[in-house]
């Protein structure tokens, strides 16, 4: 089952806020829920979050009562920047959104307002449809970069089928190189204070068969320094022009160490991830979320933190270029020099 579909003119998404305990499907039809799903998280993960958006925006075109296309148009606008806003950090948001809405333009003037109604409901789809395609393009050329002995693979956050429409990015590499029949152990970050590490990936991780350790964030160091990892994949929610990549909160402190103990590390992100307007990693936009996300936190059945305590929720990082190794996409590894490379794989 895909994580965002579209079904009996409703936009349907697995619930991520409730797993492992429960799977469930819910069900959107106004474009203003999903925008809201999105902030909640209820789909969560850079290019899942473009293609509930891009479906958002074709329930948009339902919703709206617009029987000229100029009428049409100036909704779906209005409703495009009700998706956009919906969370800052990951570029797919507004790339969908964009890419949608380039098309009902276009159009706008020799097509009548229901012609763009499906227009743009055809584009979503196929949006949804290459995801999978290019995630496991990008799971070809990443999985060449394990080898047969390398046992342990470090990643964080989740980046799985739950975070695209399906197969995943970093967690795509990994499902790939196991089902090419490389042996591959896998040590989860838990990713506070979402845990999508240890909800997520995990349960992922169960269904593929593949073997894992869920370890706190602050035990990677020990392992990469041990020696007992042999590579890192990430995943990104955008990636600048000079190859800085934002990624879960924790991934440039896991940078960092890899680094340190000459361990490779690998983002794996699709080119539509890639924003080639920004020329370095810190334009880039980073959410802050509610801090109750941090302080809810409970440690034998009681709240960890004092009452009153004040807490910070940054949802993102940036790791710099001169950590990376590698930036793995659907066309290719690009290596360093970022500038040059980036731009080659995003024209491909
Ligand atoms: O806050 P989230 O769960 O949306 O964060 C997701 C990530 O950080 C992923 O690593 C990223 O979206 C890229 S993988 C699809």
């Amino acid at each position: 089952m895909r994580t965002v579909f579209w079904e009996k003119n409703e936009l349907k998404m697995i619930d991520q806020r409730i797993l492992p305990g429960r799977f469930e499907v819910l069900s959107y039809r106004g474009h203003k829920e999903v925008a809201h799903a999105i902030t909640d998280m209820v789909v969560r993960g850079a290019p899942a979050i473009g293609a509930a958006a891009a479906f958002g925006l074709a329930l948009a075109g339902y919703e709206s009562a617009s029987s000229s296309s100029s009428s049409l148009l100036a909704d779906l606008q209005a409703a495009s920047a009700t998706l956009k806003a919906a969370r800052p950090t990951a570029v797919n948001l507004a790339w969908a959104v964009d890419r949608l809405m380039e098309i009902a333009s276009a159009s706008s003037a020799e097509r009548s307002a229901d012609e763009i109604r499906q227009l743009i409901l055809d584009e979503a789809q196929k949006l949804a449809d290459e995801d999978v395609e290019i995630n496991k393009r990008m799971a070809e050329h990443g999985a060449a970069l394990i080898n047969d002995g390398d046992t342990i693979i470090l990643t964080i956050c989740n980046t799985g089928a739950l975070a695209t429409v399906d197969w995943g990015t970093a967690l795509g590499v990994i499902r790939t190189a196991h089902e090419q029949g490389k042996k591959i152990h896998v040590f989860v970050d838990e990713t506070r204070p979402r845990l999508q590490g240890a909800r997520l990936t995990a349960w992922e991780l169960e269904q593929y068969g593949i073997p894992y350790e869920i370890i706190s964030d602050n035990t990677a160091g020990y392992f990469l320094k041990a020696g007992k990892v042999q590579k890192c994949f990430v995943g990104s929610d955008r990636t600048a022009a000079n190859g800085d990549v934002a990624n879960k909160i924790g991934t440039y402190m896991l940078a960092l160490a890899a680094f340190d103990n000459g361990v490779p590390f690998y983002p794996v992100v699709p080119t539509s991830t890639i924003d080639l307007s920004l020329a370095h990693g810190d334009l880039i936009p980073i959410e802050e979320r509610n801090p109750q996300e941090v302080l809810g936190l409970e440690f034998e059945g009681q709240r960890v933190a004092p009452q009153n305590a004040k807490a910070r929720n940054i949802a993102f990082d940036v790791t710099p270029n001169r950590l990376v190794t590698g930036i793995v996409t659907e066309n290719g590894v690009a290596y360093p020099p970022f500038e040059a490379s980036l731009r080659k794989v995003v024209k491909e």
